[in-house]
């Protein structure tokens, strides 16, 4: 099996003023700056990304969208178009659960986003999961099949290390974190409906977090898990230190599995 880099994204949401955030992205920078054997997206609100790309230059740390806009320009009043944001992030969450359930997004949008990220040359994190009644009711594979096909609608190939953030709703803000046999298996079950539609070779090579309440506590079991590629952090994203360990931990899973 070919080795993935494991990639953790911090999701700041909306999070933090200007002061908080640069202070935050230099404690960041201090602690990670030189981090190996995992790839590092923080994600800050939109209005301090500038701050991000310039307190991050010249470390491994990479700058990541909470959400963008399929449209290059135009009259869309509130929106921020994909392609703005080249040249200073290079992720872009996708269809994370907040704007699917809070915001409305439809499966059909979160399509149109992915495919406007990755026609753009920037990189894409696929944000998919179920609510507690689907978990409950046990479609969870429907859905998640349907979000991705909705996804992958316009989409021909996937870039090699294309990312997914499997993360069940009941899981988010929760403190309620899958347990890793629940995450293992779900990420698993994502793997092989990515195989489905583009191949073995590519759904080997897909990176696929979980997402749910992870804290530097829960992480190791986690991500000693064959299928899990790294984490998507929301509340311990905010504290440098927790957040290093996390990023820590997920780097030492990789290499002990190598
Ligand atoms: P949480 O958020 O870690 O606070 O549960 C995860 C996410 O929304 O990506």
């Amino acid at each position: 099996m070919a080795a993935r880099t494991p990639i953790v994204g911090g999701n700041w949401k909306m999070h933090l003023d200007r002061a908080g955030a640069r202070d935050l992205l230099r404690e960041l920078r201090d602690e990670l700056g030189g981090i190996e054997g995992v790839e590092v997206v923080i994600c800050p609100p939109a209005p301090w990304l500038g701050d991000a790309a310039d307190a991050l230059e010249g470390t491994s740390l990479q700058v990541g969208a909470q959400n963008a806009y399929w449209l290059p320009h135009g009259a869309y009043t509130g929106e921020v178009g994909a392609a703005m944001l080249i040249g200073t992030a290079r992720y872009i969450l996708v269809g994370h659960s907040e704007r699917r359930h809070l915001f409305g997004e439809t499966n059909e949008e979160t399509g149109r986003k992915l495919a406007a990220v990755l026609e753009l040359g920037l990189e894409p994190i696929l944000a998919i999961g179920e609510l507690q009644a689907e978990r409950e009711a046990g479609t969870t594979r429907e859905v998640l099949r349907e979000q991705l096909a909705a996804a992958f609608a316009d989409v021909e190939r996937l870039p090699e290390g294309f990312v997914v953030a499997y993360e069940p709703v009941w899981a988010i803000g929760t403190g309620l974190t899958a347990t890793p046999e629940i995450a293992q298996s779900t990420i698993a079950d994502v793997r092989a409906m990515v195989a489905d539609r583009y191949g073995e070779v590519t759904a080997e090579a897909c990176r696929i977090q979980y997402g749910g309440s992870v804290n530097a506590g829960n992480v190791t079991e986690l991500a000693a898990q064959p299928d899990i590629d790294g984490a998507l952090v929301g509340g311990a994203s905010l504290d440098a230190s927790a957040f290093a360990t996390i990023c820590r931990a997920v780097a030492a899973a990789a290499e002990g599995a190598a």
